[in-house]
């Protein structure tokens, strides 16, 4: 695991930016693993701004996400793919056959998580996979408990995360959905890069248990401790919580 740790988040997002646009010159066809939630916002804006201004090719890239809510139809102003698209694919051109979000609308989930798995694993496998990381330590939603074999599934959100996540939906926790799909701790972990963003005192706790204590379940991304190419770029205040 490497520690980058920058003196604000907008300052870690543009490095966490340019190592995704090396990879992206360096392989015009690379498979992108992405993250909604705050953390990613001011990366996704670098990425768009050197798409304008430096030329970033996107248009051979392929996309995965990780997660979405089950139940909320793609048009609702929450769902990860409404958030993906308004934050970044509708912004540089990645081709719409190329974008993967797992379907929270899906008729048979289990049949849609295996065939999520069957893209991914078509698709080359993740190059590069962005990451945040829950107050409980999740990784996707991947909550506390989640096996690290675990792969694309139906989970249930934590109390933590839906009160954490309450602040998209009007604060009103009723609102946030119970269940998610999400890729598996064994898919994230197959990505041949992983770059883990956190940001704000409110995250020092996970990061810290997660860099610098025992590899475990109970802090899904510890796990990382594990992957032979993990880079977590961090503010001060996040790293505040490091020995
Ligand atoms: C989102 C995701 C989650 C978030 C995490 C942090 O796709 O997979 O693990 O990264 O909940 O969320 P924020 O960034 O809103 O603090």
């Amino acid at each position: 695991m490497e520690v980058i740790i920058k003196k604000s988040a907008d300052a870690a997002s543009i490095a966490a930016a340019r190592v995704v646009a090396r990879l992206v010159q360096e392989k015009p066809t690379a498979v992108l693993g992405l993250a909604t939630g705050s953390t990613p916002l001011k990366l996704y804006k670098e990425l768009i701004r050197m798409h304008r201004e430096e030329d970033l090719d996107f248009s051979r890239v392929t996309t995965f996400n990780l997660d979405e809510y089950i139940g909320l139809e793609k048009t609702h102003a929450q769902s990860y793919y409404h958030f993906m698209h308004e934050n970044l694919f509708n912004h540089i051109h990645v081709k719409p056959e190329n974008i993967h979000i797992p379907d929270g609308m899906a008729p048979d989930v289990a049949a849609s998580c295996a065939a999520y798995e069957q893209q991914v694993a078509d698709a080359g496998g993740i190059d590069l996979q962005i990451l945040g990381i829950g107050s409980d330590g999740h990784v996707g939603f991947n909550e506390p408990t989640s096996s690290f074999t675990s792969r694309t599934r139906i989970k249930t959100l934590t109390r933590q995360t839906v009160e954490d996540n309450a602040r998209f939906f009007g604060g009103a926790e009723h609102q946030v959905p119970r269940h998610c799909i999400t890729m598996g701790i064994g898919t994230i972990m197959e990505a041949r890069m992983n770059l883990l963003l956190a940001f704000g005192e409110r995250k020092a706790t996970a990061v810290a248990e997660s860099v610098e204590g025992a590899v475990s379940a109970m802090m899904p991304a510890s796990v990382l401790q594990h992957h032979p190419n993990a880079k977590l770029f961090l503010d001060e205040a996040a790293a505040s919580a490091l020995k």
